[in-house]
């Protein structure tokens, strides 16, 4: 790591927080300075005097500890950390950060903070596998926490199965490689105005019927986080999605590819960059019916007339002085080759294309693989970004879009 990274380690109670002073140990190895707070549950599983023995600093608990917010106060504390990791997470502690609870110091300091947030759950196995530990875990995900493990195994309770913490020294190497991911976009983007869509669009056919598609949302929300950790001002523009906003992103709903064409270009001129995420739906109805069609309407078969929809992402390239434009297409063959013309048609800057035949990665699922391609030196490189999260997918983009971005202005 190029700089000394300040960690936050919190501490909740859980069995595995015995293990909190040999993660101590191994994250300082990699010269990071470490500071540890500790709910109040923590101090049955493990002592403070441990902790500040081998991190160097006083163990904080407690909100309201007037002699020691006069040294360092909660809010210090959440502007001092480059990244909070906590481990052991418990059930209890994952569903108070779901809710952005804020009482404790510990998700105090959580709420107060801009730093990424690492969680290592670590409970028994029916606590891990109940739904509300299930949802509160994708809340958190979809806030853009980084979740590593549970590890599976023999637990402390005699159970065999998933719910143990991982290892401090597998912990300690994860939380290094994320430091160095958010350090490679860092400051990337600072001052920048950036517009991302996400989602689908759904077009009506009546009150009660929709033409839609399978995009969650997902990538589009990577794209903010990773655009926000980069130091943008991010709006997003979304189609019908269940996810959370990320924090610090300002967002526009719409329903329709109308819709999205309204929000999108009304903010493009302010912008440095727009990413086009969203799976905007190519055809809508020509008419919509007011009522709900009946099936004696049409006995038999049924035709229903459809229209192109708007290119918004081609009308934001064409504007005068236009920002930065980055597509995003989904393609089920000759993959490369339509993204290439894809690029052309558009006359956008650049496209990171999916191959969402291929059920492991795209529309759905957390992962993703993809090809972007750029406009360089009047002909068309591209880069292999190899299967991973969609977030880390996302920084790679973000990474190679803002160095097109600083090209362009030289
Ligand atoms: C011996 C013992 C071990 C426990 N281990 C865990 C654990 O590993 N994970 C967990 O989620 N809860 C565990 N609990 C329950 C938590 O301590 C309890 O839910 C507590 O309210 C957590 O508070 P906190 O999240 O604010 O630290 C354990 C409780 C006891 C008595």
């Amino acid at each position: 790591m190029s700089r000394q990274a300040n960690i936050l380690l919190g501490i909740a109670g859980g069995i595995g927080a015995y293990k909190t002073p040999m993660l101590v140990r191994e994250l300082a190895k990699t010269g990071a300075q470490i500071r540890t707070v500790m709910t109040r549950s923590a101090h049955e599983f493990v002592t403070p005097a441990s902790l500040q023995a081998v991190s160097g600093f006083e163990v904080r608990s407690e909100t309201f500890d007037r002699s020691a917010e006069a040294a360092m106060s909660h809010i210090e504390l959440a502007r001092w950390a480059h990244l909070i990791l906590i481990a052991p997470a418990t059930a209890h502690l994952i569903a108070r950060l779901a809710h952005g609870l804020a009482d404790d110091l510990l998700t105090t300091i959580v709420l107060a903070s801009n730093a990424p947030v690492v969680v290592a759950p670590a409970m028994n196995m029916h606590m891990w596998s109940h739904p509300a530990t299930e949802r509160n875990c994708t809340k958190l995900t979809e806030m853009g926490y980084a979740m590593i493990g549970p590890d599976e195994g023999e637990q402390a309770c005699g159970d065999e199965g998933p719910g143990r913490m991982v290892e401090p020294c597998d912990l300690a190497d994860q939380v290094v490689a994320l430091l160095q991911k958010s350090a490679r976009v860092e400051g990337l983007l600072t001052g920048r105005k950036v517009l991302v869509t996400a989602g689908p669009t759904r077009e009506a056919i009546d009150p009660v019927r929709y033409i839609s598609n399978h995009s969650s949302g997902r990538q589009g929300f990577a794209m903010c986080r990773a655009a926000r950790a980069a130091g943008a001002e991010v709006t997003l523009v979304s189609g019908p999605v269940s996810l959370t906003t990320p924090p610090g992103v300002k967002r526009i709903d719409v329903v329709s590819a109308q819709e999205m064409q309204g929000a999108v270009m009304a903010c493009a001129p302010q912008m440095d960059m727009v990413i086009a995420v969203a799976a905007v739906s190519d055809f809508a109805p020509v008419k919509l019916a007011e009522h709900k069609i009946k099936k004696q309407q049409s006995a038999g078969n049924w035709r229903l007339e459809l229209a192109a929809n708007p290119d918004v992402l081609a009308e934001v390239a064409a504007l005068d002085d236009a920002p930065f434009t980055l597509g995003f297409a989904a393609e089920t063959r000759d993959v490369e080759d339509n993204a290439r013309a894809k690029l052309e048609a558009k006359g956008i800057d650049m496209i990171a294309v999916n191959d969402v035949g291929n059920q492991t990665i795209g529309f759905n699922s957390v992962n993703n693989a993809m090809t972007l391609m750029w406009r360089e030196a009047g002909s068309v490189a591209s880069e292999r970004l190899a299967f991973s999260s969609k977030d880390e997918i996302a920084a790679r983009i973000i990474a190679r879009a803002s160095a097109c971005l600083s090209a362009c202005d030289d």
